[in-house]
């Protein structure tokens, strides 16, 4: 790690008043420099109750782009703005409108990785964290989700209401095959299988626990488990062995990279502080439509 590049970061985002946000995915060196590490919904809500005049997103742009909505009176800067979600790509506003079309009065609970647009056109948000809270929140019997098939399955399971979902899916989680983590299982027997909701259904059924990526570093941190294997994105694997140094994590798949996600590096953020850009916006009116979905969202209490 550039121990020196790291220390003018520092400098900058204290002298510019910025603070510096970073999904548990990203790049260890910019886990180091950020202010908070997290899952999207505790880096959303750090976004909402921040003081700074600067959010400095170390993350992707759907990430990005529900910050700006959140504080739409601080400068949101994506250090790289091509940094995309795939599953956010999945849907369009367009495609979710027909879709309600064909579920009429069936409330719309959007997972956070989906563009601006589609929060508008949705009725309440999610995370992987709080998603099974989030559907039991609504009247009704049924839902629709989306844009993440698997997220919306694995909510089936502890919901009696219809779950009703758009077929998108996350490349990396959605990949994980039976036969590789019967694999990983057998190299590492003692070890708890933690697994996130993106994972498919048959996967799911192999995990001894389904958590968001704090989740997971909440559960492993308090567990008496010596050993775990890690079925999400490996950028996972930095801050769970710093947390946990004397347990073994091990990735179901060191095929799980998600290239956005290592996109930013500590040069990028830097000049995102030196240039006070790239700057995310969203058009007021959709904006506003998108705000009420994520508000009701974090309205909703955690267990
Ligand atoms: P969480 O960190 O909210 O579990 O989300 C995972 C993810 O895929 C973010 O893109
Ligand atoms: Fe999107 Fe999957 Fe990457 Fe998360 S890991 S940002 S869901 S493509």
């Amino acid at each position: 790690m550039d121990q020196e590049l790291m220390k003018r970061i520092r400098e900058l985002a204290k002298e510019k008043k910025a603070v510096i946000l970073a999904h548990n995915y990203q790049l260890p060196e910019i886990q180091e420099i950020a202010d908070l590490t997290g899952d999207s919904l505790a880096l959303a809500i750090e976004a909402s109750k921040t003081d700074a005049e600067m959010i400095v997103f170390c993350g992707v742009h759907f990430m990005g782009e529900s910050s700006a909505i959140i504080c739409p009176d601080k400068k949101t800067v994506l250090p790289v703005v091509e940094a995309g979600c795939a599953m956010a790509d999945m849907l369009t506003a367009e495609e979710l409108r027909q879709e309600k079309d064909s579920l009429p009065g069936v409330p719309v609970v959007t997972y956070v990785n989906s563009s601006a647009e589609v929060k508008a056109e949705s009725d309440i948000c999610c995370t992987s964290a709080n998603a099974v809270q989030v559907v039991k929140s609504l009247e009704g019997d049924e839902v629709l989700m989306t844009p993440d098939r698997n997220l919306a399955m694995w909510v089936q399971r502890h919901t009696d209401k219809k779950v009703h979902y758009w077929p998108g899916y996350c490349p990396i989680h959605n990949n994980l095959t039976v036969e590789t983590l019967k694999r990983a299982m057998k190299e590492h027997p003692h070890a708890v299988v933690m697994a996130h909701p993106e994972c498919p259904p048959e996967v799911i059924d192999m995990a001894d626990v389904v958590r968001s990526t704090s989740g997971m570093l909440a559960y492993a941190k308090e567990s008496s488990e010596k050993e775990f294997i890690v079925a999400t994105e490996v950028g996972l694997l930095y801050p769970l062995e710093k947390e946990n140094p004397g347990k073994r994590f091990y990735p179901a798949s060191p095929e799980m990279v998600c290239e956005d996600m290592k996109k930013t590096t500590l040069s990028d953020v830097l000049r995102a502080l030196e240039e006070e850009g790239p700057v995310i916006t969203v058009p007021e009116e959709i904006r506003v439509k998108a705000l009420k979905a994520l508000e009701r969202m974090m309205a909703v209490p955690r267990d």
